[in-house]
């Protein structure tokens, strides 16, 4: 089973996610009209790559936009979250263990008090962004199952990881359990909102050249509308 899931299985299920990804991305460039989103995409690329950048920038720095402001308790459980949920997988030592037996290559990897540190801190900012769907009146109305689903997928490889970190549990049940639920996070990115990983950027890109080139970005300067 742990040779399924670390073979063919990870070839798998990294395949899926890249390639659903880089298919989101090409319908989501195709799916742009200037017309209909009333952005000056090709006529103004030069102010429009600025926006761009720089609504990426800021949203990515933790406090960088007044909405990360506003809400500076819930700006720090997004960010700690995100921390892990992007450096974890890529540096854990013993992924990069994996990823160079089995697919010849890996990434810099982390200390190890370094990643069980970030590992409790995203379970424990996965609980509080769980509890905040449950609790807050204008989260709560906008939260479906599915939103549950998103948090679970994302939290469940931390959980199970750290199951085997500690050994609580009998390892090498747990250790299938957990790349099973590393390869579901990784197959369900294209596929739902976890696309975010990359749709994340293609729309702030979209909507920071909206801002860099009409709204205010070009000063009005030379253009029709
Ligand atoms: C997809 C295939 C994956 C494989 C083969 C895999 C394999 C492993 C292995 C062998 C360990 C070490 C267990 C130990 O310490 O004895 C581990 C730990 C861990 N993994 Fe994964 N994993 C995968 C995906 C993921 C993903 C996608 C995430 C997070 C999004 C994740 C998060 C963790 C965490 C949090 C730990 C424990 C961290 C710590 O040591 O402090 N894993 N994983
Ligand atoms: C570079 C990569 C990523 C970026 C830029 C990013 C960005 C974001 C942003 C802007 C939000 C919305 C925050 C809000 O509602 O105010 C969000 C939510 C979320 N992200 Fe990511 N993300 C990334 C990677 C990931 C990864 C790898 C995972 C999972 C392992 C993940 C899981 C989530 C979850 C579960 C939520 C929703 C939390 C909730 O409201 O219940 N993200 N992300």
């Amino acid at each position: 089973m742990y040779d399924l899931l670390t073979g063919p299985g990870l070839w798998l299920s990294i395949g899926i996610c890249l390639v659903g990804l880089f298919v989101r991305g090409v319908f989501y460039v195709k799916g742009l009209d200037w017309q209909l989103d009333r952005v000056a995409y090709t006529a103004h690329p030069k102010a429009g790559i600025k926006g761009a950048l720089r609504s990426i920038f800021f949203w990515i720095l933790p406090f960088g936009t007044r909405s990360w402001r506003t809400q500076p308790f819930m700006t720090v459980l997004f960010f700690v979250f995100h921390i892990g949920a992007v450096s974890i997988p890529l540096f854990l030592p013993a992924h990069n263990i994996i990823l160079s037996e089995k697919l010849g290559f890996s990434f810099f990897s982390m200390n190890q008090t370094v990643a069980d540190v970030i590992s409790w801190a995203v379970i424990v900012s996965a609980f509080f962004l769980t509890i905040r769907r449950l609790i807050l009146p204008e989260v709560r109305i906008l939260s479906t199952p599915y939103d549950y689903l998103i948090l679970f997928l994302s939290s469940a490889p931390f959980i199970t990881g750290m199951i085997c970190r500690y050994e609580m549990g009998n390892y090498s049940i747990f250790l299938i359990i957990h790349i099973i639920c590393g390869e579901m996070l990784l197959v369900s990115i294209p596929f739902t909102k976890l696309s975010h990983i990359l749709l994340f950027f293609l729309s702030r890109a979209q909507l920071g050249m909206d801002f860099g080139i009409k709204r205010g970005g070009m000063k009005g300067k030379g253009l029709a509308w």
